[in-house]
C-alpha cells in the first residue's frame, strides 16, 4: 500500500487518536496537573506499543518521566532518534479561548486545543508515521523514540537522563518536529534555535505595604523603581543595555544575511496579523533577523501592589518581574545569567533591596544543511510539497538540541510542520489538519531517503 493510501484510509482514526491525547491536560508547570502529566506518559507508552515499538518503557526521572521505545530492524541500518514532548503550556488566560483548551474541536480544518501543535500534534505525527511504516513493511531505519514531559519547564532532568542512557540513545541523527515552517505552500526547515536565560527579580522597598498618602513621596516605591530599572535595560536603539551582553554574539557575514533576506516575508501581513500599526526592535536589523540571529531581553510578567477591583491607595512593599533573554550562538546561559545578575544589582538605588534568581536556561543551536540527514529531509519535503524547503533560523528555543550534540555528538534535523499563526503558548492554539497529515506523509520519505543516502 502506498503512503498516501494508508493515510487516506486511516486519517479519521489518526485525528481521533490525537484528539484523545489532547483531552489530557498535561500542564508540566502546574503541580495541580501532576496526575494528568503522568497519565499522558502512560498514554504515549500505550500508543507506541500499539504502533509496533519494542522495549517501550516509562523512564522515571526526578520530575516527569521520559517515554522510550524503539524498533531495531538491523544493526547495520542507520538509526534515527525521534524526540518530542508530551507536556504542554498552561492554557491561561482561559476567558480568551473560544472553546475549552482541553476539549478539542475541529473548526475550519484546524484542531483547536492546548498542545494541538506544541507538541502533541507534531510528536504524534511521528508515532503515526512509524505505525504506517510498520504496517506497510517499509521501515528502512532503526528508530528510537524519546518523548519527554518537562520541555515546557526547561527539561531540567533531561540532561541526567541523556547522560545515564548514552548507549541506549546511540543514533545517527536526531529528528524533531517541534518547530514551524513559513507557510503551507512555502515549506522550510529550521536550521537554528535561540538559547534562553530566564530570570526572576524582586525589588523590596519598605518592610510592609504603606498608605500612599502618609508615606508617598518620601519612600522608594518598589514598583516605580522596578519599572525604571527595567526601562533602562534597553537603549534608544533597542539594544540590550547590559555591559558585555553582546561580547560573544555570533556575527553573520553580509553574504549570510543577504541569503537569509531571500526568504519570503511580508511586513504588511505580519503587522496585520498581529494588529500592529508599527513594528519595533533593534535598529539596523530586519524583523526576521530580530527574531533569529539577534539576542533579546523581554519582561514576561510583572506584578506588585494592588490588582483587585476599584482603587486602593497603597505603596507596596515588593515588586517583581520575570525576564527572559533569548540567546544566539556563542552566548552561554551561564555567562548571560551572571552578566544580568551583576548589572541588575548594580543599577538598584540604595533605597531598595533586590533579589535576582535564575530559572532555566539553554544554549542556542545551529544545525547543518550539508548533512545526509538535512538532504533527506529536504528531498522528503520536495516530494510531498512539490517545492524545495527554505532553510531558516527560528527564534524559539529547544535546549535539548545543544545537549544532544554535546552529550551524544548528534546533529538534529528540525522537521517542523507548524505555522507561526498556530498560536502556540497563546489562547486558541491550533494545528491544521493539512499540517498534521502532511507531517505523517513526509516523515516516511525522510526515513526512506536517509536510509538510501546513508548507504
Ligand atoms: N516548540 C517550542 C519551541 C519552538 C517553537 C521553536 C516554534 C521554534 C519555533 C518549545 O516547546 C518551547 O516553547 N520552548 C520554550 C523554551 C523552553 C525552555 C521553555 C521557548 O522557546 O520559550
Ligand atoms: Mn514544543
Ligand atoms: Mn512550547
Amino acid at each position: 500500500m502506498t503512503i498516501q493510501n494508508y493515510i487516506t484510509e486511516n486519517k479519521d482514526r489518526f485525528i481521533n487518536e490525537l484528539l484523545d491525547l489532547l483531552r489530557i491536560p498535561s500542564i508540566s508547570a502546574d503541580p495541580n496537573y501532576k496526575e494528568s502529566v503522568f497519565k499522558t506518559a502512560d498514554e504515549v507508552k500505550k500508543r507506541l506499543v500499539e504502533a509496533g515499538a519494542d522495549n517501550v518503557e516509562i523512564c522515571q526521572t526526578k520530575g516527569y518521566p521520559v517515554v522510550y521505545g524503539e524498533k531495531i530492524i538491523s544493526p547495520s541500518s542507520p538509526t534515527v532518534l525521534v524526540y518530542g514532548h508530551y507536556d504542554v503550556q498552561p492554557p491561561d488566560p482561559l476567558d480568551l479561548w473560544t472553546s475549552p483548551p482541553f476539549d478539542p474541536v475541529i473548526k475550519d480544518e484546524k484542531i483547536y486545543a492546548r498542545g494541538a501543535c506544541d507538541d502533541k500534534g507534531q510528536m504524534y505525527m511521528h508515532v503515526k508515521a512509524f505505525e504506517l511504516m510498520m504496517k506497510t513493511n517499509t521501515l528502512p531505519c532503526n528508530i528510537k523514540f524519546m518523548i519527554e514531559g518537562e520541555e515546557e519547564v526547561g527539561s531540567d532532568n533531561l540532561g541526567t537522563f541523556v547522560k545515564a542512557n548514552k548507549d541506549r540513545l546511540k543514533a545517527d541523527v536526531v529528528l524533531i518536529s517541534d518547530t514551524g515552517m513559513i507557510a503551507n505552500d512555502i515549506p522550510s526547515i529550521t536550521v537554528g534555535l535561540r538559547g534562553l536565560s530566564y530570570m526572576e527579580v524582586e525589588v523590596t522597598g519598605p518592610n510592609r505595604d504603606l498608605h500612599s498618602g502618609i508615606y508617598g513621596g518620601a519612600v522608594a516605591n518598589p514598583i516605580n523603581i522596578l519599572c525604571e530599572m527595567i526601562a533602562s535595560l534597553h537603549d534608544k536603539d533597542n539594544k540590550v543595555n547590559i555591559p558585555g551582553f553582546y561580547d560573544n554574539v555570533e556575527i553573520l557575514s553580509t553574504e549570510e544575511r543577504a541569503e537569509m533576506a531571500k526568504a519570503p516575508f511580508s511586513l504588511d501581513e505580519y503587522k496585520k496579523h498581529l494588529d500592529l500599526s508599527d513594528i519595533h526592535g533593534e535598529t539596523d536589523y530586519s524583523t526576521n533577523e530580530r527574531v533569529s540571529i539577534r539576542p533579546t531581553l523581554d519582561v514576561n510578567g510583572i506584578w506588585g501592589g494592588y490588582q483587585g477591583e476599584g482603587a486602593k491607595t497603597v505603596i507596596a512593599s515588593k515588586a517583581s518581574a520575570k525576564i527572559s533573554m533569548r540567546l544566539v550562538p556563542n552566548q552561554t546561559p551561564d555567562e548571560i545569567t551572571a552578566l544580568f545578575t551583576k548589572h541588575f544589582i548594580s543599577i538598584a538605588p540604595k533605597s531598595v533591596k533586590v533579589k535576582v534568581t535564575a530559572h532555566h536556561g539553554g544554549e542556542a543551536a545551529v544545525t547543518p544543511t550539508d548533512s545526509i540527514a538535512y538532504k533527506a529531509a529536504d528531498k522528503a519535503m520536495q516530494t510531498t510539497f512539490g517545492k524545495k524547503p527554505i532553510p531558516q533560523r527560528s527564534g524559539g528555543s529547544i535546549p535539548i538540541v545543544a545537549l544532544f550534540e554535546k552529550e551524544l555528538g548528534l546533529k538534529t534535523v528540525l522537521f517542523g510542520f507548524g505555522l507561526d499563526s498556530d498560536a502556540i503558548h497563546s489562547p486558541n492554539e491550533h494545528y491544521g489538519i493539512f499540517n498534521y497529515l502532511k507531517g505523517i506523509e513526509t516523515i516516511p520519505y525522510f526515513f526512506k531517503n536517509f536510509a538510501e543516502m546513508s548507504k
